[in-house]
């Protein structure tokens, strides 16, 4: 299968650094417990720049890396289950800001697989060789929806993005298999039918909520099986995987995947105790601090699983050579 090679990463993150210590002035916990039960340190929290605004940063680095005219990107899609608005789309904005006159732009919603699932639509565009060049941005502000005083939650999230350029390469890997399975184990955002002939009481905001242990035991078990297919189907083993990018929900979730499959940690890249849980742009933000730091360097043949996990319920991998 015609594979896609990453052609430039980036990522943005807010300024503000918001500490377990000041989490536990606000709800009864400890910077101890949620290290221990999450692996998070600290996260990153928006003050006032909204998910575009975020996907802007990424998209300008995208374009003064791979040195590209905004003019020749075909696609912007950006994932994401947090935007602005209802309509226009955060790629529509993305698109309007960078200048990519040519492009079509949509947003596509898989929560914390969205940026997963968006590499296999881009990689399905891509196959028709009518589109060269897409940009793939994961971005989400979840503190905007997070329930600041449920103490089973405010400790995971964190706000941030980003993103890649991806384009065609018949010599580049590619496998992938993903799910879904409609489920409100984890639910947010949910907006209630109002108008004259229902009444026009609108009610509280419906904020994030989710059933921590269930969602613990359907990552284990379902990301572990995931990546064990990807490697049937590829007819590889997992010493042959260079990396595995996981979604970064819960140390402890990535360590009993690691466990699971038989293979050190090491292979995992982890830096969940920076910036939380970041949803669709945990693997991008991942993605794009491997090739800064020298990790991942274009043009290896390094062999990389990319692994997302979350509501809806929706899950899935991809296999890359870098
Ligand atoms: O991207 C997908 C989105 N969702 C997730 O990734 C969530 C996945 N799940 C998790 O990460 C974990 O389930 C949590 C971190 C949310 C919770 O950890 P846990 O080890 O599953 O704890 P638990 O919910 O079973 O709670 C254990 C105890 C409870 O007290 P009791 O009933 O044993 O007395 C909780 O009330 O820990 C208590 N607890 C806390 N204590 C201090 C729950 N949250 C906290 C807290 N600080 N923040």
């Amino acid at each position: 299968m015609t594979g896609v090679r990453i052609r430039a990463a980036a990522h943005y993150l807010p300024s503000t650094v918001l500490d377990n210590h000041q989490i536990s002035t606000w709800v009864d916990t400890t910077d101890e417990w949620i290290v221990k039960r999450t692996g998070v340190s600290e996260r990153r929290i928006s003050e006032g720049e909204n998910t575009s605004d975020l996907c802007i940063q990424v998209g300008k680095q995208l374009l003064e890396t791979s040195g590209i005219n905004p003019e020749d990107i075909d696609m912007v899609l950006v994932a994401t289950f947090t935007p602005d608005y209802g309509t226009p789309s955060v790629a529509c904005l993305v698109q309007a800001e960078l200048g990519a006159t040519n492009a079509f732009a949509f947003d596509l919603s898989a929560a914390c697989s969205g940026f997963v699932y968006g590499v296999s639509v881009a990689q399905k565009y891509l196959l028709t060789k009518q589109y060269k060049n897409i940009l793939v941005i994961g971005a989400d502000v979840l503190s905007k929806i997070t329930d600041w005083s449920d103490r089973g939650s405010c400790i995971l999230f964190g706000d941030g993005a980003g993103g890649v350029l991806l384009g065609a390469d018949e010599n580049a890997l590619f496998a992938e298999k993903l799910y879904s399975r409609g489920d409100k184990v984890i639910t947010g955002g949910f907006t209630k039918v109002v108008n004259p002939l229902t009444g026009m009481e609108r009610g509280e905001y419906d904020f994030l909520k989710l059933d921590g242990r269930e969602v613990f035991e359907f990552a284990v078990k379902e990301a572990t099986a995931n990546i064990n297919e990807i490697l049937e189907q590829t007819g590889m083993s997992i010493d042959d995987i260079d990396h595995i990018i996981p979604h970064q929900a819960n140390g402890r979730i990535i360590e009993a995947i690691a466990k699971k499959l038989k293979t050190s940690l090491e292979k995992f890249y982890v830096n969940i105790q920076k910036y939380g849980n970041t949803s669709a742009a945990s693997i991008p933000i991942a993605l794009s601090e491997m090739f800064k730091n020298g990790t991942l360097k274009q043009g290896t043949g390094k062999k990389v699983i990319l692994v997302g996990f979350g509501g809806g319920l929706t899950w899935g991998s991809v296999l890359l050579s870098i």
